[in-house]
């Protein structure tokens, strides 16, 4: 994940943030892992013994977490540069390169666990599909990433930036599943759905510059096909078009909106 950029287990065959580091991913981006402790928590409910692969690991800190339940943990991410990040904070867990359309698993696991990663992986039907075949019978997912609606105005701004520059149209790279879509498809993998939790929240972005760095960071791989002239008017155009939505005098705050789900192997 994450960057300056961001954040957790991309997919190699997705657009990749152009510049992952794992320092600067922790240190301003911390909100990734913090905010969602109770997924690790009380939505995983991981217990002593159990076998959990942490899918999009990032920096490893919930994947960390989660070994402190006792549980032996995996955990996997598609940027090398997290990995050696993860590996160097957390010298007692096991971190791996890997692709998550390429898993090398079958059966192995009492859980998978996923935080903000997901929408990175498009398409995500052969990835719930090995998620289901690295899954022991009776094995859960546990996920969150983004919904419908994340990041609505950030998009919603570079829209307006290009349109207005007169540049062509540069589509997002990431995938937030309604409540209805993310359930067709754990179920098109032969998983049951056993809750979901779709909600809003409102995520401060650190500093004056902190929907720019946001959008550099995480909007990288995003604004590649613009040349550098390019991207430098579309990130003054779009903080132009975002200040009166997502500035409230004193900070960024974004409009993250989460779906969570928890889904079961029969
Ligand atoms: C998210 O966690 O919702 C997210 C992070 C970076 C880019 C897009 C979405």
């Amino acid at each position: 994940m994450t960057h300056e950029p961001p954040p957790t287990a991309t997919d190699l065959t997705s657009p990749q943030p152009a510049d992952w580091n794992a320092d600067h991913y922790r240190s301003r981006h911390a909100f990734v892992f913090e905010s969602s402790a109770d997924l690790a928590g009380s939505w995983l409910q991981p217990r002593a013994g159990e076998h959990i692969l942490d899918l999009g690991c990032g920096t490893g800190e919930l994947t960390a977490s989660i070994a402190a339940s006792g549980a032996a943990v995996v955990g996997v991410d598609a940027s090398a540069e997290m990995v050696a990040g993860a590996r160097t904070a957390h010298r007692d867990v096991t971190f791996e390169v890997l692709n998550a359309h390429a898993l090398p698993y079958h059966a192995e696991f009492d859980a998978v666990f996923s935080n903000a990663a997901l929408h990175w992986m498009k398409p995500l039907d052969p990835v719930f599909a090995q998620v289901a075949d690295a899954l022991k019978p009776g094995g859960r997912l546990v996920l969150e990433m983004g919904g419908a609606g994340n990041v609505q105005t950030v998009i919603d701004a570079v829209d307006h930036a290009t349109r207005t520059l007169g540049l062509p149209d540069v589509p997002h790279p990431w995938t937030f599943p309604s409540t209805a879509q993310l359930a067709t498809l754990l179920e098109a993998a032969n998983l049951r759905v056993e809750r979901t939790h779709w909600f809003e929240r409102p995520t401060v972005l650190q500093g004056e510059d902190g929907f720019r760095a946001w959008l550099e960071g995480f909007g990288a791989a995003w604004l590649a096909p613009l040349g550098a002239e390019q991207r430098a008017a579309v990130l003054t155009e779009a903080e132009a078009y975002a200040r009166p939505r997502l500035w409230n005098g004193q900070e960024w705050v974004a409009d993250y909106r989460r779906l969570r789900a928890v889904a079961v192997k029969p």
